[in-house]
């Protein structure tokens, strides 16, 4: 039997109106493992908090698999089969090859290639609502940077931009009714978006163009070309790796600005802060709540007696508010040095699945951030922005905001 405890911390109506970060620094302080009992196939999770136990389970992928996903959700097993064909849900060394097919087109060196367009995409987000005065963020302007890199950079056709953002916010909502009636609706949204990807790789064959696609489909694993199939996995991982954790964490930033508006002054007197700016808000406002592994045999973690097919849940956001790595951990400053907040944050996980997206998401973050702040001041909410209902992603659904023209 587990020990089972007073309260739970994974519950889908505390998360919707934000994460409990109160209630993960006291869990941090008082356990380094902790059995929470759920509704899953499993009936419960083991939740994991200190900075070294998440590090281990994250970096020791033949104890701790990622064949069963980073969700909680125990998947159908007709989607789970189709999911193991995306990275996310691999494990070496299948896992290396498959991201050795993408790794190049986010690295620092390709990035640099693509700033200068990102840069003219940023002006043209803030073109569309600096006269207005008044915005819904998400919408306008959170999401259009990270939607439009993404398809620029994977081909996918203006009339189907819409299509796409509204299968991802089902699948990555699936628990918000706003975006999706029931969790089987998310599920079939993954199905149609790795359909989505599926011919987008056929009409790239057919219409050769220059976009990553087309790279990844020339590409060979082990002699053999990825199957149109397997390149619609990994469209889907690619675009839900990368819209929804962006958009959300650009949003969570200007939340606190609006919140702590002597901070937003700081970076206007000086736009030298803004990669600093935008790592604290990493740190601060994480937005992926917990990575989820799964024990390939049993054995013992944490003084705990672990069973195969346990579920190991790492909560991303707690070694970021550790003391002992950030000093007055719960106080959002800009100026906190770089380097430092990097190295000891999860906000990008650890390990062999450590983002793949880490550089163009910082890019894009900066990119914004730069524009915003050059030409947008005195920001204000018109109303409490709308967190969405997810244990996954921290993030708002809706966020109406007014300010001034600089
Ligand atoms: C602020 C923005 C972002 C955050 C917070 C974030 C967070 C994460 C985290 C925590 C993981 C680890 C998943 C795991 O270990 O199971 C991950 C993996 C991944 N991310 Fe990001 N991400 C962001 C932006 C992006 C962007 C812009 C892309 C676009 C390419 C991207 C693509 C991916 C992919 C494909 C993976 C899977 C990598 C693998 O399994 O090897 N992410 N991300």
């Amino acid at each position: 039997m587990h020990p089972c405890p007073a309260h739970t911390l994974l519950d889908l109506d505390v998360f919707a109106r934000g994460t409990p970060r109160d209630t993960i620094d006291r869990l941090r302080e008082q356990h380094r493992i902790l059995w929470e009992p759920d509704g899953f196939a499993t009936g419960g999770h083991w939740l994991l908090f200190r900075q070294e136990d998440i590090d281990h389970v994250l970096k020791t992928p033949e104890l701790f698999s990622s064949g069963f996903g980073p969700l909680l959700d125990d998947f159908p097993p007709e989607l789970l089969v189709e999911q193991q064909k995306s990275m996310t849900f691999m494990d070496p060394p299948l896992h290396r090859k498959y991201r050795g097919l993408v790794d190049h087109a986010f690295r620092l060196k390709s990035l640099e290639a693509r700033e200068g367009g990102m840069r003219r995409i940023a002006t043209g987000i803030v073109d569309t609502v600096i006269d207005k005065g008044r915005c819904e963020f998400i919408s306008e302007v959170a999401t259009q940077l990270p939607m439009r890199v993404m398809y620029d950079l994977l081909g996918v056709e203006v009339a189907d931009y819409r299509y796409v953002a509204d299968l991802t916010n089902t699948l990555a909502l699936a628990d918000d009714p706003d975006f999706a009636e029931n969790r089987a609706a998310g599920f079939h949204a993954s199905l149609a978006l790795i359909e989505f990807g599926t011919r987008l790789a056929a009409d790239h064959r057919r219409n050769a163009r220059d976009s990553l696609t087309m790279e990844v489909l020339g590409a060979e694993i082990d002699g053999e070309r990825i199957t149109d199939r397997e390149f619609g996995c990994m469209f889907n991982n690619l675009i839900v790796g990368g819209m929804e954790t962006t958009r959300n964490t650009l949003a969570l930033g200007i939340h606190q600005f609006i919140l702590q508006p002597d901070q937003y002054r700081l970076l206007e007197q000086d736009p030298e802060l803004v990669p600093a700016a935008v790592e604290e808000i990493l740190r601060y406002r994480n937005t992926v709540i917990y990575l989820r592994r799964t024990a390939t045999k049993d054995l013992e973690l944490a003084g705990e007696q672990i069973r195969k097919g346990d579920k190991l849940v790492c909560i991303l956001g707690a070694p970021n508010r550790d003391p002992d790595f950030f000093e007055e951990p719960d106080r959002f400053d800009i100026r906190r040095p770089l380097q430092n907040t990097r190295k000891h944050y999860r906000t990008f996980g650890q390990g062999g699945h450590y983002c793949v997206g880490v550089h163009q998401a910082r890019l894009n973050l900066k990119v914004m951030l730069e524009e915003i702040i050059r030409r947008m001041t005195n920001f204000r909410l018109l109303a409490e922005p709308r967190y969405a209902r997810s244990i996954f992603m921290d993030g708002f659904k809706e966020m109406h905001v007014a300010f001034d023209k600089r």
